[in-house]
């Protein structure tokens, strides 16, 4: 995966995550951190074999590792703020407009719920995201912001 190496590389990747980790080293709730990132990426490719949703790795990787960046101003906005932000980044690394442009709507979208049977990179992505969180094996689970019928509280993949 030569593109996504290059986003590990970036100079401008690595500048917003870091200055994330500085941000969230004192939060009890989840972090936004490549673990995270990286989470996000396996469960989506995870929930494609499993419904037949061909996806492309390069895409899948790039739009997990760059979908919190917008963070690294604020979290309010983050999702507008990280389409942007993310263009620039794909770009730099090798990936054409037109595929930098599909991350930067899913990473627009990342936080609207998508239809029940939609199928769909947007789709799959925003349902990884959530199911990234182990909520069933958190301490602060009782004091985090979600929604109950967001939480995982069972392990589901
Ligand atoms: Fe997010
Ligand atoms: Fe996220």
């Amino acid at each position: 995966m030569e593109k996504v190496e290059k986003i590990l590389k970036n100079s401008k990747y690595r500048y917003y995550e870091k200055k994330i980790e500085e941000a969230e080293k004192d939060r009890e709730f989840c972090r936004h951190d490549i673990k995270h990132c990286i989470d996000v990426a396996r469960l989506t490719l995870l929930l494609s074999y499993d419904e037949n949703v061909p996806l492309d790795r390069e895409l899948v990787y790039g739009a997990a590792l760059l979908h919190d960046i917008g963070r690294a101003e604020s979290c309010a906005d983050h999702r507008q703020r990280g389409a942007k932000l993310c263009v620039p980044i794909l770009i730099e690394c090798g990936y054409s407009k037109e595929e930098a442009e599909e991350i930067a709507s899913v990473i627009k979208s990342h936080g609207s719920p998508p239809s029940e049977d939609e199928k769909s990179f947007r789709s799959l992505f925003y349902r990884a995201d959530k199911l990234s969180r182990n909520c069933f094996a958190c301490a602060a689970e009782k004091d985090c912001y979600w929604e109950s019928d967001k939480k995982n509280m069972t392990l589901v993949m």
